[in-house]
């Protein structure tokens, strides 16, 4: 290796399959923008391999390292220090490493909340449809907000939700429900958010509404779709036609891989990579 290598930092995101992942895309322009000298690069490794590939990268020289599907939780044995967040969450999308010593983080909770970030005061009963990885960072995120009191977790297999409001427990004392996706539906509550953590609605697949909005929002609710693969999923294009704020998962895309990097730069996304981000990702994703 020359000299002008070993200045440059490695950084990467394992996980399986990668084909359509844009972190590369958003913290190689990130550091180019900021003129950083690192790179990021995509570190696809199949189920089997996960062990063998762990065991090169912890030997190696990454500076850090993101975790996505399906390796949040499997990574956890890996990991020599882990932030409150993310052993609450019960999962890791987020290492820095110092040599062979990593630390692992959970960003996907607070990209959740940056783009309602100015709604949160009117946020009180909330709805999550879903109880997979991502919606573990929701419930938590929202068990952040002052004035939430009521979160209720419908999900296809209900003891999935179940599991979740259990552990939920050990760390908020707001009134939980949980329940099928038809009994929420049906249960004549104004959520003053709703928030979809399935992938129902995602590109792909047949095109599926995860819930009816209209019977359980009014004036001012919020309906926010993890998804940004379509940008307008049929949940948001049913809220739209109610003339309610929609929030898709773009944002929290971007302002989660905004939280990783200030963990290992300290620096937050200049205004222009922002900018750039919001442009082009649409874009990329059709
Ligand atoms: N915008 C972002 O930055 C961001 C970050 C993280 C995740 N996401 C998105 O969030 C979604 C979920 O990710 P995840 O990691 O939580 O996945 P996951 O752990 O596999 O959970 C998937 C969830 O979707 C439900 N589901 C799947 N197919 C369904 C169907 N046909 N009908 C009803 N429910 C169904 C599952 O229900 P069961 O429990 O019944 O199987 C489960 O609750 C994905 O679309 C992902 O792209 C976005």
């Amino acid at each position: 290796m020359n000299k002008m290598n070993t200045t440059i930092k490695r950084y990467g995101i394992i996980g399986f399959p990668l084909k359509h992942s844009f972190s590369p895309y958003i913290h190689n322009r990130a550091f180019g923008d900021l003129g950083i000298k690192a790179v990021y690069e995509k570190i696809e490794t199949e189920p089997e391999k996960f062990e063998e590939k762990m065991a090169e990268l912890k030997s190696g020289n990454l500076s850090g390292l993101n975790v996505t599907i399906p390796y949040k939780e499997r990574i956890l044995r890996f990991i020599d220090q882990i932030d409150p967040y993310a052993k609450a969450i019960g999962a890791v999308n987020t290492i820095k490493c110092h040599y062979d010593r990593w630390t692992g983080y959970n960003t996907d909770w607070a990209g959740f909340l940056k783009p309602i970030e100015t709604d949160l005061d009117s946020i009180e009963k909330c709805l999550i449809t879903g109880a997979g990885g991502a919606a573990r960072a929701v419930a938590f995120a929202l068990l952040k907000v002052k004035r939430v009191e009521f979160l209720w977790i419908a999900n296809r297999t209900v003891q999935r939700a179940e599991k979740l409001v259990r552990t939920l427990k050990q760390h908020g004392t707001i009134e939980f429900r949980t329940s099928d996706l038809n009994e929420a539906a049906e249960c004549g509550i104004s959520f003053d958010l709703i928030v979809n953590t399935t992938s129902v609605g995602m590109s792909g697949q047949k095109e599926e509404l995860i819930i009816d909005p209209q019977p359980i929002s009014k004036p001012g609710t919020i309906i926010y779709d993890l998804i940004y693969n379509p940008l307008e999923t049929p949940l948001l294009q049913a809220a739209a036609k109610l003339n309610l704020k929609t929030v898709n998962g773009l944002p929290m895309l971007i302002f989660q891989a905004e939280e990783a990097f200030k963990i290992w730069t300290g620096r937050r996304f200049n205004q222009n990579t922002i900018n750039h981000l919001f442009d082009k990702l649409p874009e990329l994703i059709r």
